[in-house]
């Protein structure tokens, strides 16, 4: 699970986010996608898309889901990237992650409304209470005609206890390089889902994704290393400033995860050809 809703400090308010999108855009940054916590319990949220596509940015959002039937109406025109949608499992799966009842049906409800009005893709994180019903959900998926998403969990808190490897990831793995390549719905490139089937090497280029908490910090070198914690503000320093003057040698070899926001745009930037085929041109191979 993920940690970030222990967070005790406050939100940041409507002119933070607005000061944080500008940082963010004058860095160079082409796209943002808002995550949380939960991005739809905002109340300004219109206002912050609404801005971030003003700047512009190409503007995506990732949901539980619960509260996407009643507010994709309002947020539907902000979005030009994709509304990616968490599901953890099937109905009863899913709830028990997420710990409340019903989340799975409200969040199906979300995908059903909002595919009529925006890119839809369905989020699923491969952990040991959802191991077995990954094949099913790719199949859900399908049915409910979005994309899917799938990544393998690793542990926010623990650096070295990241990305739980057993004989059934490296399983679903392949099963998941069979399913896409007979047109499956899922948008991990191959060679993504190699790295998950542990035969293809990578080199992690982790600024290649910069994450900012809620004060305006940048989490460096990444988000798994520190327990997303960091203290470098993108308003003293500039967000170019601080990424260029970090030291990513002492992480060059880092290989502590297999996140796949991150290990997808290592591979296009380490010059793999199939990877840059298949986010340029969509191309399977
Ligand atoms: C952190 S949540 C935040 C956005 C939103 N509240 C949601 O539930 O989607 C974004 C994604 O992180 C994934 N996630 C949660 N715990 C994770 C972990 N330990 N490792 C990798 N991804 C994780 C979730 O499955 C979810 O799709
Ligand atoms: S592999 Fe990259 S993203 Fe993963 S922990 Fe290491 S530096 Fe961070």
């Amino acid at each position: 699970m993920c940690p970030f809703w222990k967070r005790v400090s406050p939100d940041s308010t409507l002119a933070q986010e607005k000061a944080i999108l500008k940082q963010v855009y004058n860095s160079g940054a082409c796209g943002i996608a808002f995550e949380g916590g939960e991005p739809l319990l905002r109340n300004d949220l219109v206002e912050i898309l609404a801005f971030s596509r003003s700047l512009p940015l190409h503007t995506s959002l990732i949901t539980n889901g619960t509260l996407l039937e009643s507010k994709i109406y309002e947020i539907a025109p902000y979005i030009n990237g994709v509304v990616y949608v968490s599901l953890d499992g099937l109905e009863e799966t899913h709830d028990a992650i997420r710990g409340i009842g019903g989340s799975f049906r409200k969040a199906v409800r979300g995908i059903i409304a909002a595919k009529e009005k925006v890119a839809v893709t369905i989020n699923t994180t491969i952990m040991a209470e959802n191991i077995d019903e990954i094949e099913s959900i790719v199949r859900l998926a399908q049915e409910l005609g979005t994309k899917i998403s799938i990544a393998i969990a690793h542990e926010y808190c623990n650096i070295n206890a990241s990305s739980p490897v057993t004989g059934k990831t490296l399983k679903i793995a392949h099963r998941l390089i069979e399913m896409k390549r007979k047109g499956y719905p899922i948008v991990n490139s191959i060679g993504y889902l190699k790295v998950m089937a542990q035969e293809k090497n990578w080199q992690c280029k982790p600024w290649t994704m910069v994450n900012i908490d809620p004060k305006g910090n940048l989490v460096l070198p990444c988000y798994v290393h520190n327990d997303y914690a960091s203290s470098v503000s993108i308003f003293e320093n500039g967000i170019k400033n601080v990424v260029s003057g970090f030291e990513w040698k002492k992480i060059e070899n880092c290989q502590k995860c297999n996140l796949h926001c991150y290990v997808e745009p290592s591979l296009v930037l380490s010059r793999d050809f199939r990877a840059y085929m298949h986010w340029a041109f969509r191309v399977n191979i």
